[in-house]
């Protein structure tokens, strides 16, 4: 923890929407009138049919339900799009900044957007999709990802987003899940100047599980198999489409989309949203935490969340909330180290961006090589920045701060999870006082506690599992398909409270630092990985027979990933399967999910009842070995001397 306190400016004190005074007055009637507070809050959105109730939930077991705005009908590509046509119609909505800076910029106004998600959304019904149905969509950073996102959203299908750095066998398995017989994708992605085989991983996706419907988008041109009745290409159906789609009149509580996040077990969750409560939540979020307004000049300051739309980040703060609240915004291809590691920044001055939003991973990789390729930059148009996905290190802290933001720039260190929809923790850059590594204070309507490991609420300082005691409207809603699953993996732990997997400190100034998450969970590069997922990826290999997953710290990644596998007795534990265990998990789950380390281990620590004791392993991972603790309830503690010989640097 660092002690360095940075106030917050004056300039923000006194222009931004909340300044600290209002702060603390809105947080106190969020909680003590929370209906009063949200009925005003909804008035952001357009309802076609106004709510009766605004909330009414509860997260015991016997009475457990979450439902906001209860009556409630709207459509939110109304409120990200058409709404905005008279005022707006012609401002740009997206700045499309592609891989290569030397491909051309594609500028796309409100009006042009709202004619292609209404087109796309025809062509989505002429292939037979409903209300109700899920769509799965596997593509990269282009426009054409929002506008299928918002498409489905406009005819009340339900998206599916899967992260374009996934393997075919991950794509299966969350088509499979949902239950979608369609996929929109391109030919190919293009990240750093490298191709990515979107279409070819969907083929073979679609030998695992039947597709009826494949809409292919054409990026880069490359030579794809096309299967007739199957396929399709995005610009011929686009040719023939109507731009005239009426907006589907959705129940707040309608399911707006399905995001697949990773957890402790080895199947990922399918985290469900609904319409009203997200649509108020995350623009609600986004126009505080930004400070979201029109500039002096009347012109909207240009935003850019360099997330990627396969993430909730992507979802709520490039896609919704964003057009929701009518901004102007860049969305990135590409990725910060290329052509070069000035990337970020000469993007920022190429559009003049005000507010950039960033994960702490990319800083660390960009910290690493040196002040120059930032300090060449002007950044001049900066004005505020932000971080997401991970606890931001004090370093990497002041590096964003000093370096990037000349020390000009507020810091927004938002938490919180693809489960809550939008920012959770984190300081408004107008009314909040800075602490590096401190995600800071509570959002209107947030009830954070801590407790101790029987559930029990700690006062003042103090730290442990992190629990938010109430609902919010942008909390998740089921878990596709398994809502047993949704009540046990949450609210069963601390009973009556969401337990959000995170431990947490509370500082005496009452300020919240996330310390990482304390479940089977690890973090790296900002992105959830269930340990219990690579495991299995592991022991499908025929060579292994057991394999234990641990987090172990990543100067870049913030978390890498640790492999412990133990290999079939006539298998010998080489270089070589070393590497190809390696390229078996990246083919199996994708990139994202490369071992950092892989220890072979004879056996490993388990209790007498065949218990893995992780915390060995996570110990011997980080290299904190002098204290193992207790270690004779193993069933033969002789296996930790073994792993603490052959640990791996
Ligand atoms: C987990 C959620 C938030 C959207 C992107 C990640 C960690 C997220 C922070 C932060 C410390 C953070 C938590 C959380 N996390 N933001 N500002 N400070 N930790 O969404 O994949 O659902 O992961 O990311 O551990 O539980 P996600």
């Amino acid at each position: 923890m660092s002690d360095a306190l940075f106030p917050v400016p004056a300039e923000w004190a006194e222009h931004a929407l909340i300044d600290s005074a209002t702060y603390l007055e809105k947080y106190q009637r969020s909680i003590d009138d929370a209906a009063g507070f949200w009925r005003d809050e909804a008035q952001r959105i357009d309802w076609i049919e106004p709510f009766h109730t605004v909330k009414d939930t509860s997260f015991d077991e016997a009475d457990f339900h979450i439902r906001w705005f209860e009556g409630g009908k709207l459509n939110i590509t109304a409120n990200a799009l058409d709404r905005h046509l008279e005022t707006r119609g012609d401002q740009v909505a997206i700045i499309w900044e592609p891989d290569n800076p030397s491909e051309t910029v594609r500028k796309i106004t409100y009006r042009e957007l709202h004619r292609d998600v209404c087109r796309f959304a025809n062509v989505l019904k002429s292939r037979g999709v409903k209300k109700g149905d899920r769509v799965t969509i596997y593509l990269p950073m282009v426009p054409e990802a929002a506008i299928s996102m918002l498409a489905c959203a406009r005819i009340g299908a339900v998206h599916s987003v899967v992260f374009a750095g996934f393997s075919p066998d991950a794509l299966a398995g969350r088509i499979e899940d949902c239950q979608s017989n369609i996929v929109i994708t391109a030919d190919e992605g293009l990240r750093g100047g490298k191709p990515i085989p979107l279409k070819a991983n969907v083929d073979a996706a679609c030998d695992k599980v039947a597709v009826e419907t494949v809409i292919m988008l054409r990026r880069t041109g490359a030579d794809v198999q096309i299967v007739s009745g199957r396929d399709v290409d995005w610009t011929e159906v686009m040719d023939g489409a109507s731009s005239d789609c009426p907006a589907e009149l959705m129940d707040a509580e309608d399911p707006l989309f399905i995001l697949y996040t990773s957890g402790s077990t080895g199947k990922p969750k399918g985290v469900l949203h609904t319409t009203g409560g997200y649509a108020v939540w995350t623009s609600m979020t986004h126009q505080y935490v930004f400070d979201y307004k029109p500039n002096a000049d009347g012109k909207m300051p240009v935003y850019w969340c360099a997330a990627d739309v396969g993430w909730v980040t992507g979802h709520s703060y490039v896609v919704y909330a964003p057009l929701i609240n009518g901004a102007t915004q860049v969305m990135f291809e590409g990725v910060p180290n290329f052509p070069d590691h000035s990337r970020f920044w000469e993007v920022i001055d190429k559009h003049q961006v005000e507010i950039f939003y960033a994960a702490p991973t990319a800083l660390r990789a960009l910290m690493r090589e040196g002040d120059e390729w930032v300090t060449k930059t002007s950044r001049k148009s900066l004005r505020l920045l932000g971080s997401v996905g991970e606890p931001i290190n004090p370093e990497a802290w002041d590096w964003y701060h000093r370096v990037v933001g000349d020390r000009r720039c507020p810091i927004v260190d938002t938490w919180w999870q693809t489960e809550t929809g939008g920012a959770m923790i984190t300081p408004l850059p107008g009314a909040t006082a800075l602490k590096p590594g401190s995600a800071s204070k509570p959002m209107f309507g947030v009830k954070p506690e801590i407790v101790d490991n029987d559930g029990n609420i700690q006062a003042g300082a103090t730290d442990g599992p992190l629990v938010i005691t109430d609902s919010w409207p942008g909390q998740m809603r089921t878990v596709y398909g398994d809502h047993d699953r949704f009540f046990q993996t949450y609210f069963n732990t601390f009973p009556g409270m969401y337990f959000t997997g995170d431990g947490c400190k509370r500082d005496e100034d009452g300020y919240y630092w996330i310390t990482g998450r304390i479940d089977d969970v690890i973090n790296v590069s900002g992105h959830r990985m269930g340990t219990a997922e690579v495991e299995s990826a592991l022991v499908a290999h025929d060579s292994v027979s057991e394999a234990a997953v641990v987090g172990m710290p990543h100067d870049i990644k913030g978390q890498g990933i640790y492999a412990y596998v133990t290999t079939n007795a006539d298998v010998e534990d080489t270089e070589d399967l070393r590497a190809e265990l390696v390229k078996w998990v990246r083919k199996e789950i994708g990139p994202i999910a490369t071992p950092d380390a892989i220890q072979f281990a004879p056996g490993l620590p388990k209790t007498r009842s065949g218990k893995i004791m992780r915390r060995i392993l996570r110990k011997i991972a980080e290299n904190d070995v002098s204290n193992l603790g207790d270690t004779s309830t193993l069933a033969d503690p002789s296996v930790v001397d073994d792993l603490l010989a052959n640990r791996k640097k």
